[in-house]
């Protein structure tokens, strides 16, 4: 096993759960099945229901989270990744989710933002309890207010930037032509590469077109998994950079996972992970420009 996979091991393997505790998060999952059944569509048409007794302020917070527990069945045990996290998010924030590797963050954010479904608990974003509505429903959610990038660009490689950027715009329910794609390409500095393909460009530059066929869907959030991950030091700024940008000029929430405590610099929030619970919450008062934090 390599030094790596041991400290995986050691950050989530805790004692799996048996017997009583098994039983209760078996009837806390078939509890929350029956919620969803009578709750999805209510949920999706802009009705508040919690399991946690909780109403969302949802005036200043565009996410709140209530006891989530994500926990995996293997059998008869339980393994629980995600013990109880409680935590809100500001609207038009920038926050980093930092925590080591196996500590959560990947888990964490996919239930987030409706990638994933929690054990039990509340998960609130833009109102909408993610956690009683059902698959279909789910995706509803995804399409309509949210985006993503991967630290693996998943770019299409029969399509140009532009053709790329404009799935993402054609799965948009809101057509709004404020934003056009053009703009896009302009914030994100490529205006001169808009008909190139994939394999003519370099991975910061495919990285950038994941981020335009995001902007072209207008999410309220945008969600980044280790989005510099596969990237050199000068293209993960310039990825950063834009992402700074984007939430300053369209105001897009933006939540990004790192295991790169630089990172979390130039972030307005940090939410460090840590064994499956919030470790600690930073608050930045003054978050570095990109161009300033070390990176290593
Ligand atoms: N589908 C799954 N089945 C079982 N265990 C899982 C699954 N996904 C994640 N885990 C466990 O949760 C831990 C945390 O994973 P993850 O959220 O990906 O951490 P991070 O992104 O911080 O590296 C993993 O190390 C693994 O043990
Ligand atoms: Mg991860």
């Amino acid at each position: 096993m390599s030094k790596k996979e041991t400290n995986i091991k050691k950050e989530v393997k805790d004692k799996p759960v048996k017997g009583e505790a098994l039983k209760q998060f078996k009837k806390d999952l078939k509890d929350q099945k029956n919620l969803t059944k009578i709750n999805s569509k209510k949920i999706l048409k802009g009705e508040v229901v919690t399991t946690e007794n909780h109403k969302p302020n949802t005036e200043d917070n565009i996410i709140e989270l209530v006891n989530v527990q994500k926990s995996y069945i293997t059998g008869e045990l339980e393994t629980k990744v995600l013990k109880g996290v409680n935590i809100s998010f500001k609207k038009g924030d920038f926050i980093v989710i930092l925590g080591p590797s196996g500590s959560g963050k990947t888990t964490l954010l996919n239930i987030i933002s409706g990638l994933d479904k929690t054990s039990k608990g509340d998960v609130f974003v833009l109102g909408h309890n993610l956690s009683l509505l059902k698959d279909s429903d789910l995706t509803k959610f995804r399409r309509d207010h949210v985006a993503f990038i991967f630290q693996q660009y998943n770019l299409l490689t029969n399509l140009t930037a532009k053709e790329n950027a404009e799935v993402g715009e054609n799965l948009a329910k809101v057509k709004n032509d404020k934003m056009t794609i053009e703009d896009i390409f302009e914030t994100i500095g490529m205006k001169e590469q808009m008909n190139k393909y994939p394999h003519q460009m370099s991975g910061g530059q495919q990285q950038r077109v994941s981020i335009a066929r995001a902007l072209s869907k207008q999410p309220s959030i945008l969600f980044g998994d280790e989005p510099t991950g596969a990237l050199d030091e000068e293209m993960g700024r310039k990825v950063l950079e834009i992402l700074v940008d984007v939430n300053k000029k369209y105001k897009t929430t933006i939540i990004v996972v790192t295991h790169n405590p630089n990172i979390a610099d130039i972030a307005n929030t940090v939410i460090h992970v840590r064994n499956g619970l919030i470790d600690e919450v930073k608050n930045n008062k003054n978050p570095k420009s990109p161009s300033e934090i070390d990176w290593s």
